[in-house]
């Protein structure tokens, strides 16, 4: 069968090469891809953007795309599903109605209060007074949030009510996000330990993925601007058996149920980002309607199961059944990004090395990558995500920056402790011995 991928970044890469290693697959097109998506076996750019949805429609149906699988959540928010189904098209994500859990913020908190889904305390405003009169109310730290999307900009963790003021007046009135900041939630800051926790969901049951953890901070010792992803890894050692069934029991099951009592049944991948507090308590941070970026890349290189049937079974509401097999061994990826990243992006920089021997147990996933000519070059603010297996988080990460260092670009910058949490925490376990 033919597969479409929609999008262009380091996940729609990941799941390409994995759609690409099914014996059914026959050939993969990536709708745009980038320069490393084009040098895949069975895969094929098409330039047309996530946005052009009509385009895709007549894509799928001109070249026969039995499966399309959609990575960002722009596309998915405007409905792109809805709109596949009702063109007869077999689409995989959430619908337009169940993607609003990302969509818009003020819907997914007021979703978390009705079903007693353990998340932040929060209130929503469209009024600059009210939200200044809130926030002279509480405590700093202050979360403050545009209600739709903003390409991940639209979160201004506020140290001091000052900060919590002036973000909430850049979005109410100063327009900073247009209509996704017309409408902010203000929430209470969580402290803790942050994981993405991913599932994929029929409506009915859930599989979990693997779980991973990413950095979101741009510079070493999780310091600097929020990014989308500096780095992932997976497993996320934090989550045992028995957090793992906590956040089953308390945050996913209830949110599953909960859509479908809505009439919002979720099929697609559902991300929670949480908090796991110091006694060991999940909160709910955020959902995003579609797999993590750079998580995806470690998830990806540890999933050994046929990634195009998962996506069937769950579109034929048969998840229950869903075998899944995961390689034991651990990965890391490591971001390498433009220098400007996240504010700005240099671009049209000569990538050297990437066609070094690597070795079967590292991947260089590409991003913001395009080829002219002989030359890879940069085309946006995360490049790269170079991605090992080892047998456990230290020797995946060492194996990763030993790729990293062969890789050169003067316009490529990258942190150098990912997965510091997850390898302090190898080593702690070992000196305890258990
Ligand atoms: P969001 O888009 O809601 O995930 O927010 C982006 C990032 O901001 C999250 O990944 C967290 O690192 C941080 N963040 C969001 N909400 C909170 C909160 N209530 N407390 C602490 N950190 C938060
Ligand atoms: N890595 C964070 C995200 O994909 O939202």
């Amino acid at each position: 069968m033919k597969i479409l991928i929609v999008g262009g970044g380091g996940r729609e890469h990941a799941i390409a090469w994995k759609a690409a290693q099914s014996p059914d697959v026959d050939k993969v097109y990536v709708a745009p891809g980038n320069a490393g998506t084009a040098e895949e076996n069975k895969v094929e750019n098409i330039p047309i953007i996530p946005a052009r949805i009509p385009e895709l429609i007549a894509f799928a149906r001109q070249n026969s795309v039995a499966l399309t699988i959609v990575g960002p959540e722009a596309p998915l928010v405007s409905g792109i599903v809805d709109d596949f189904t009702n063109a007869g098209l077999r689409c995989f994500g959430p619908s337009k109605n169940a993607a609003a859990l990302e969509g818009s913020k003020s819907f997914s908190k007021a979703f978390l209060r009705r079903h007693d889904i353990p998340t932040a305390e929060y209130d929503t405003f469209t009024e600059l007074g009210a939200a200044i009169d809130y926030i002279e109310s509480k405590d700093a730290p202050l979360v403050v949030k545009a209600d739709g999307l903003a390409a991940g900009k639209g979160v201004t963790v506020a140290v001091t009510p000052g900060q919590a003021k002036q973000a909430a007046t850049d979005m109410l009135s100063a327009d900073k996000f247009g209509e996704a900041g017309h409408r902010i939630v203000i929430e209470e800051f969580l402290a803790g330990e942050e994981i993405s926790f991913i599932v994929i969901s029929d409506g009915e049951n859930v599989l979990p993925l693997a779980s991973s953890q990413d950095h979101k901070a741009r510079d070493d010792g999780d310091s600097g601007p929020n990014t989308g992803g500096m780095g992932a890894y997976s497993p996320a050692l934090i989550v045992n058996e028995a957090l793992n069934d906590k956040i089953m029991r308390q945050i996913i099951e209830p949110t599953i149920r909960g859509m479908r009592a809505e009439g919002r049944p979720y099929r697609g991948v559902l991300y929670a980002g949480l908090i796991i507090d110091d006694s060991g308590e999940p909160k709910a941070l955020e959902f995003n309607c579609r797999l993590g970026d750079p998580e995806t890349q470690p998830i990806m290189m540890r999933l050994e199961s046929d990634l195009p049937e998962l996506c069937d079974m769950a579109l034929a509401q048969r998840l229950r059944n869903a075998p899944v097999e995961w390689d034991n061994r651990a990965a890391v990826g490591v971001v390498m990004a433009s220098s400007g990243y996240p504010e700005s992006a240099t671009r049209d920089r000569v990538i050297f090395g990437l066609d070094a021997e690597f070795g079967e147990d590292v991947k260089v996933f590409h991003a913001g990558t395009k080829r002219v000519g002989d030359d890879v070059l940069t085309n946006g603010g995360r490049v790269l995500c170079v991605t090992a297996l080892a047998d456990d988080i230290a020797g995946a990460k060492n194996k990763a920056y030993e790729a990293v260092a062969a890789i050169q670009c003067d316009a490529l910058f990258y942190r150098a402790d990912i997965a510091w949490r997850a390898v302090a925490r190898e080593t702690m376990t070992i000196h305890n011995g258990f």
